[in-house]
């Protein structure tokens, strides 16, 4: 082809992928959790922004969507109700002082999304703002450092948080909504439980308690870990579970892309695309991802849809699963094992010794022995309940050993 110009042109010009591997979902291309979402918004966003406070758990497994939807109903109960937003993100704090510092900096960036609050806030929390840059503020992260520990117990944090709903009621912000994010590191610290129940259970006695809605954010291990450090965790939250994505959610979300880029999905490679992402969030922007890129003529086909599917279960691999697990994966010492369980279906997250003895030859059951083994001391699968059964540790290690199985079979096929 030669365009007008004179300049060959092999491809369609390529747009933005509409795909995020690895990031939180933009808000139009937000799809699905209806149910979850109402939930928040009825039970949550709305009670808070009438006075009563609520505190929520948002659950599910590593790359399932918990942030996204955080981050989609942060900002709905932004614009819609007048609560503040604060995300903050405790993915590297491990201490309470740690966690302070996170949510201090959080609320010196809040309000942005509205010019009044931003300068009410700013102007209270001058003192940790440096000189205004061109992309967002600059901190002064030795004063929010020296700061942060005076903020580390529940009542200083309870009178934070006011004194900014206080200064913020000329500007209608009715409450604060504040999402703690990524608790994996700082709740195998016992004093993060006992933080978290004093903050909802002292803010629950006050006279006035503060209009605030707590949200964290983590695996479902995360919470039993809080529980087990101090019990009465156990009562104060209501827990959201975030699950797999349904089909339907699955064509929803790959309609909507492609066709933010004007392209189209055959029927059958639709199929292919919701079948291998078996509702991972994560593998549907992956697959999504290398589709775009590899689609020639804006209609996606299912021969492309298959190798989208086959480049991507490599990515998976290499992206999501632990390195060494990976390289043990990937060893033709075990792949009789490793089909044998690919066949049990993506979902199934246990299995036992016995089950994938079946049938081996008695040199592939010495594998068998020494995979367990193996995997085992990498924690990708631990002894489950009954004697000789073995549970997946992550939902990726064993969902690529069932990709990377079908993908071997499926590109057999003529
Ligand atoms: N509702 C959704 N619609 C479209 N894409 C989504 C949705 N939820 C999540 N995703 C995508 O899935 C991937 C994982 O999402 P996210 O980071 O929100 O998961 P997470 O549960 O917070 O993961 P982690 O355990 O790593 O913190 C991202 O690429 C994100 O863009
Ligand atoms: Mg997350």
């Amino acid at each position: 082809l030669v365009s007008r110009w004179g300049e060959v042109v092999t491809k369609a010009e390529k747009s933005r992928s509409p795909f995020y591997p690895g990031q939180p979902v933009p808000v139009e291309l937000f799809v699905g959790r209806a149910a979850q979402i109402e939930r928040i918004r009825t039970r949550g966003v709305q009670q808070v922004a009438r006075g009563k406070p609520a505190t929520f758990f948002v659950q599910g497994e590593y790359g399932i969507g918990k942030s996204s939807i955080a981050g989609y109903v942060l900002r709905l109960a932004e614009r819609q109700h007048g609560l503040l937003r604060i995300y903050a993100n405790l993915g590297g704090a491990d201490d309470l002082t740690g966690m302070a510092g996170a949510i201090l900096e959080a609320t010196v960036r809040s309000g942005a999304f509205n010019p009044t609050t931003a300068e009410k806030i700013r102007n209270w929390l001058s003192k940790y703002i440096g000189r205004q840059e061109l992309f967002g503020l600059s901190l002064n992260l030795d004063t929010l450092r020296q700061d942060a520990p005076n903020l580390a117990t529940p009542f200083q944090m309870l009178n934070f948080l006011s004194e900014g709903l206080h200064r913020l009621k000329d500007a209608k912000v009715k409450g604060v909504f504040l999402v703690l994010d990524e608790i994996n590191g700082i709740a195998a610290n016992p004093q993060f439980a006992h933080f978290i129940k004093g903050l909802v259970e002292q803010n629950a006695m006050a006279d006035h308690p503060m209009p605030l809605l707590l949200m964290l954010c983590g695996v479902e291990e995360r919470r039993r870990q809080m529980i087990e450090n101090h019990p009465p965790v156990d009562r104060i939250f209501e827990i959201v579970d975030i699950e797999a994505m349904s089909e339907h959610e699955m064509k929803d979300f790959f309609s909507r892309s492609f066709s933010s880029v004007h392209m189209s999905v055959e029927p059958e490679a639709m199929g292919i695309l919701t079948r291998y992402s078996a509702g991972l969030p994560k593998i549907m922007h992956l697959v999504g991802d290398v589709a775009y890129w590899l689609d020639e003529d804006a209609v996606l086909t299912k021969g492309e849809a298959f190798r989208a599917v086959v480049e991507a279960a490599e990515e998976v691999g290499k992206k999501y699963v632990d390195q060494q697990i990976y390289k043990a994966l990937r060893s033709a010492d075990y792949h009789s094992i490793l089909d044998k369980i690919a066949k049990m279906g993506p979902d199934r997250m246990s299995f036992t010794r016995q089950e994938v003895a079946a049938g081996l030859t008695d040199s592939e059951k010495k594998k068998l022995g020494n995979f367990l083994q193996k995997m085992k001391r990498l924690n990708g699968i631990r002894s489950g309940e009954v004697q000789g059964e073995y549970v997946f540790c992550v939902r990726m290690v064993r969902f690529y050993i069932w990709l990377q199985s079908v993908v071997k079979t499926g590109s057999q096929k003529p």
